[in-house]
């Protein structure tokens, strides 16, 4: 049987494999979580910056995509800091962002939109 680890995440008491990543976990529990460049079966990729969390006890936010869980882990997804955060990653992404949703592929219904939203 594989070591488990508890962690509080949004106030919430829980469980996770020990070694397995943060966002496995949030996607596992159905936390939101905006998330551009993971997927499971591909890995992580730590490009986007979308998935960032606020970890206690650091100063900085996290990406939850490259964050493996440890035991007594405080993270919250829904801090006014890590919306502001996500704000502003979510901004720099669409400046960035070629205005092509016609001829896109995803015609408009794609996460960038969902997220902006
Ligand atoms: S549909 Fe989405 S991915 Fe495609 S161009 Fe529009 S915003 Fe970008
Ligand atoms: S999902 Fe892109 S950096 Fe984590």
């Amino acid at each position: 049987m594989s070591e488990m680890v508890k962690l509080i995440i949004n106030d919430q008491e829980m469980e996770a494999e020990k070694g397995s990543l943060l966002i496995d976990k949030l996607l596992d529990e159905e936390i939101h979580i905006p998330h551009f460049c993971y997927h499971k079966a591909l890995g992580k990729d730590g490009n986007c910056r979308m998935c960032m969390v606020e970890i206690a006890g650091q100063k900085r936010p996290q990406i939850a995509c490259d964050t493996p869980v440890k035991d007594g882990m405080v993270v919250s997804t829904t801090s006014d800091n890590i919306m502001a955060v996500r704000r502003d990653i979510l901004e720099l992404q669409l400046i960035n962002h070629p205005i092509d949703c016609p001829t896109c592929d995803q015609a408009g219904e794609c996460k960038l939109q969902d997220f902006y939203m």
